[in-house]
C-alpha cells in the first residue's frame, strides 16, 4: 500500500488551506485572495475568496507570454470530416480574443450567460474561452439533446447570446443543428438577442435577420479584447445535468477553485505537464469535455486532442490507437463503453498491430463503472496501465483515483482506487451512521468539498441544499452507492436515485416518464435502466394505456420511440418499450422501479410487504421476458 498517497490525502484534510494555497501557485492571479476558504456562509463555501484572476488568461495568454506560442494547444482530429489540424497557443489566443471582442461589441458583459450548442469542433473551445475572457458565463448544451431540452436550458440560464453551428456529423450522417436551435428559440419563453452561427461546409444554415450572424463575418472585423479580472468566486460556467426530475440541474462552477483544482489534477492524477499531449475522448457537452478537453490541459500548457468521431465505425476500431500514436498522446481518457465497443468490433486487437503506442503511459476510464472484463481486456491488448477513476458533473474533477503523476497504487479491478486529496469519502447507512468495511451504503463526502466542485445550482440554492446537503447534514450526497475495502479502496456499484447511465451519458428516468406520459394513449409510465453489454445500461419503458386505445403494439412503440427522440434527443437511445396492464406499486402508490430493475437484470429481489397487488410482478416479468430481459425461470 502506497503511503505517499495516504500521506498527501491526510495533509489535504488536516491542513486544507496550506494544501490548496500551495496548489494555487500553479495559477496566475491578478490579486491574491483574502481567505483561502471562506466558510462564513456554510454550507456554501467559497475558495480563494477575494482573489482575482482570469481563466482564459491562465489557459491561453500566459503560455504565449511564456514562449509556448508555437506549441499546438488544440489538435483537432475529425475522421468524420476527414480533417485534421493543430491550433497553436498563439493562434488560439488570436481566435479567442477576436471572438470575445465581437461578443463584447454586441453587449455581452461580465456575468451575462451564453449558451453554446455545438459539435466537436475547435470553435466550441474558442467559444468557451471567449466567454471566460470577458467574464461571461457559458453553458454548453450537448448536441445530442433535442430542441426541447435546449429550450429548457435556455429558459433557465437566460442567455443573451447563443453560439451554434449549422450541423454536427454523426456516423448516421449530417445532423443539422440550426433547425433544432430555431425550434428551441421559438419554444423558449426567454428571448435571445443574438446568435452566432458557424456554417460548416457539410450543411449551410439559414440565418434569421436581426438575430443571427455568421461566425466568420462576426470575427472578421472584430477587435481583439483583453482578459477581464473576475473574482475567484464568480461563475465560469453552468453545466446542466440530469437530476431525478425532468428539470435538469444547473451545476455552477467558479473560476478560482476550478483553475486550481484542474491544474493540480492534471499533474497529480493524469501525469500531464506543459508540452505533454493529452486526449480525453469525450464531448465538450459533458463535464469530461469541459474539464479535460478544454480547461485542464490548457491550464497546464499541454496539447489537447479534440476528436470528432467515435471509437468504432469512423472508420474502424483502430481510430483511437492511430490517433494516440500520431499525436504522441501520453495519457488517454475515455469511457468504458468506448472500450467495450472496440472490444466488440476487434476482440483480438488486430487493429493494434503495427501501431506504435510507446508514447502512451496510462489509459484512464470514467463515466460509468468499469467492469473488470473491460479493464483486463484493455490491459492485455495495450500492455498499459488502465486506471478507473470516479467523479461526477457536480465535482468537476476526480473524487477517487490513482495518482499516476504522484504516487500510483496497485490497481484493483472494479475499484477507482482511493479518495483523491481534498475529498473525505464516507459510506453511511440511511441513518447517516458509517457502515463497516466491505458493507454497501450511500457514498457521501464530508463538507467542505475541495476547490473546483459545484458551488450551488444556478439560481436555485434551495434545490442545491435539498438535492445534496439536507439528507446528511455536514455531508454532500453523491447519489451513488458503494463500499470501501480494508485498504480504503472504493467500489461504486450503482445509483441510489432514478438516474441511469447510458454509454457514459447521464439521463433521468423521470424525464423519460414525463415524455411518455405526453402521448395521448398513455395513462402511466415507468422507465428503468436495464443492463446492456455495450452501453452499460439502456432505458426500458413500460406504459399503461388509457381505456379504449386502438393502436397495434408496433404502432404504439414506434410512436413512443419517436416521441422520446423528438423531446429528449437521439442520445436517449430509447428502443425498448411495451404496454402492460398494470404497474407494480406500493399501497401508497410508489412505483416499484427498483424491483422491476432487479427482475429485468435477473437479480435477487424481495417482494415489498407494502405491495398493492403481487400479481403485477408476474405481469411485468412476463413482459420483460418477451422483451429479452428477465429470465422467466428465476
Ligand atoms: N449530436 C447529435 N447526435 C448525437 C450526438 C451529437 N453530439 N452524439 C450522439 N448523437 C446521436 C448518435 O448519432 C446516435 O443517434 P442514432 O440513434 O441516430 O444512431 C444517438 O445519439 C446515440 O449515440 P451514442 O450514445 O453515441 O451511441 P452509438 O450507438 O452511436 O455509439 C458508442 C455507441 C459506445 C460508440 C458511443 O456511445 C461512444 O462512443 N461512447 C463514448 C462515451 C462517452 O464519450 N461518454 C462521455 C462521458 S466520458
Ligand atoms: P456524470 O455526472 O454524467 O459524470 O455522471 C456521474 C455518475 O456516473 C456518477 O455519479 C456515477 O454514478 C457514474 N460514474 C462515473 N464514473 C464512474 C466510475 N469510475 N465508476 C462507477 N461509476 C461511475
Amino acid at each position: 500500500m502506497n503511503n505517499k498517497h495516504l500521506q498527501l490525502h491526510a495533509q489535504s484534510i488536516n491542513h486544507p488551506e496550506t494544501f490548496w494555497a500551495q496548489a494555487a501557485d500553479a495559477i496566475d492571479w491578478y490579486s491574491t485572495w483574502d481567505s483561502i476558504l471562506d466558510d462564513r456562509q456554510a454550507p456554501f463555501y467559497h475558495w480563494f475568496a477575494g482573489g482575482k484572476l482570469n481563466t482564459c488568461y491562465n489557459a491561453v495568454d500566459r503560455h504565449v507570454a511564456a514562449g509556448r506560442g508555437e506549441q499546438v494547444a488544440l489538435q483537432y482530429v475529425s475522421p468524420v470530416t476527414d480533417c485534421e489540424y493543430g491550433i497553436t497557443y498563439r493562434e488560439l489566443l488570436a481566435q479567442v480574443s477576436r471572438l470575445a471582442g465581437y461578443m463584447d461589441s454586441i453587449g455581452v458583459k461580465k456575468g451575462d450567460r451564453v449558451v453554446i450548442y455545438m459539435p466537436m469542433v475547435p470553435e466550441t473551445a474558442f467559444a468557451m474561452l471567449a466567454c471566460a475572457r470577458i467574464g461571461a458565463i457559458h453553458s454548453v448544451v450537448f448536441g445530442g439533446f433535442a430542441a426541447n431540452e435546449l429550450a429548457t436550458r435556455i429558459d433557465d440560464a437566460k442567455p443573451k447570446l447563443v453560439l451554434s453551428a449549422s450541423c454536427g456529423i454523426e456516423p448516421s450522417g449530417v445532423v443539422p443543428y440550426k433547425p433544432l436551435l430555431d425550434a428551441a428559440l421559438l419554444q423558449a419563453n426567454h428571448k435571445v438577442e443574438h446568435c452566432i452561427i458557424l456554417n460548416r461546409s457539410q450543411c449551410e444554415a439559414t440565418l434569421q435577420a436581426n438575430r443571427d450572424i455568421d461566425w466568420q463575418t462576426a470575427v472578421a472585423t472584430a477587435p481583439d479584447i483583453d482578459c477581464v479580472a473576475v473574482e475567484s468566486t464568480d461563475p465560469l460556467y453552468i453545466l446542466y445535468t440530469s437530476g431525478t426530475t425532468g428539470q435538469p440541474k444547473g451545476v455552477v462552477r467558479d473560476n478560482g477553485g476550478h483553475a486550481v483544482a484542474l491544474a493540480w489534477s492534471m499533474k497529480h492524477i493524469y501525469d500531464i505537464s506543459a508540452g505533454d499531449s493529452f486526449w480525453a475522448a469525450s464531448d465538450v457537452g459533458w463535464v469530461v469535455g469541459h474539464s479535460y478537453i478544454v480547461y485542464g490541459p490548457l491550464l497546464v500548457g499541454a496539447t489537447s486532442v479534440l476528436y470528432e468521431g467515435k471509437p468504432v465505425g469512423t472508420p474502424d476500431p483502430g481510430a483511437f490507437w492511430r490517433t494516440i500514436a500520431k499525436y504522441k498522446v501520453k495519457s488517454f481518457f475515455t469511457a468504458p463503453t468506448a472500450i467495450r465497443a472496440i472490444k466488440r468490433d476487434d476482440p483480438d486487437g488486430l487493429f493494434l498491430q503495427g501501431v506504435d503506442l510507446t508514447c502512451l503511459e496510462n489509459l484512464f476510464l470514467a463515466g460509468e463503472r468499469c467492469d473488470p472484463d473491460t479493464l483486463h481486456w484493455a490491459e492485455q491488448q495495450l500492455q498499459k496501465r488502465v486506471i478507473d477513476h470516479w467523479w461526477q458533473t457536480e465535482t468537476g474533477w476526480p473524487v477517487a483515483a490513482n495518482l499516476m503523476g504522484y504516487a500510483p497504487v496497485a490497481v484493483k479491478p472494479g475499484s477507482p482506487a482511493l479518495a483523491v486529496p481534498g475529498y473525505q469519502i464516507d459510506i453511511v447507512d440511511v441513518m447517516g451512521e458509517k457502515v463497516a468495511v466491505n458493507e454497501t451504503g450511500n457514498v457521501v463526502i464530508k463538507l467542505p468539498l475541495p476547490p473546483g466542485t459545484l458551488t450551488t445550482l444556478w439560481q436555485n440554492e434551495q434545490r442545491y441544499q435539498d438535492s445534496y446537503l439536507s439528507m446528511y447534514p455536514g455531508y454532500y450526497l453523491t447519489g451513488d452507492a458503494g463500499y470501501k475495502d480494508e485498504q480504503g479502496y472504493l467500489y461504486i456499484m450503482s445509483r441510489i436515485d432514478d438516474i441511469i447511465n447510458v454509454a457514459g451519458h447521464r439521463l433521468s428516468t423521470g424525464r423519460f416518464e414525463e415524455v411518455l406520459c405526453q402521448h395521448d394513449a398513455v395513462a402511466e409510465a415507468a422507465v428503468i435502466g436495464v443492463k446492456d453489454n455495450l452501453k452499460g445500461q439502456v432505458p426500458l419503458g413500460l406504459v399503461v394505456l388509457k381505456k379504449g386505445i386502438n393502436l397495434s403494439d408496433d404502432e404504439l412503440n414506434q410512436q413512443l420511440m419517436t416521441l422520446v427522440r423528438r423531446e429528449i434527443g437521439p442520445v436517449a437511445s430509447f428502443r425498448l418499450v411495451s404496454a402492460v396492464q398494470k404497474l407494480p406499486k406500493t399501497r401508497s402508490g410508489k412505483i416499484l422501479r427498483g424491483t422491476m430493475r432487479n427482475i429485468a437484470d435477473n437479480q435477487d429481489y424481495n417482494v415489498p410487504a407494502t405491495i398493492e397487488d403481487p400479481a403485477t410482478l408476474d405481469i411485468v416479468r412476463n413482459t420483460l421476458t418477451r422483451m429479452g430481459y428477465a429470465d422467466a425461470h428465476v
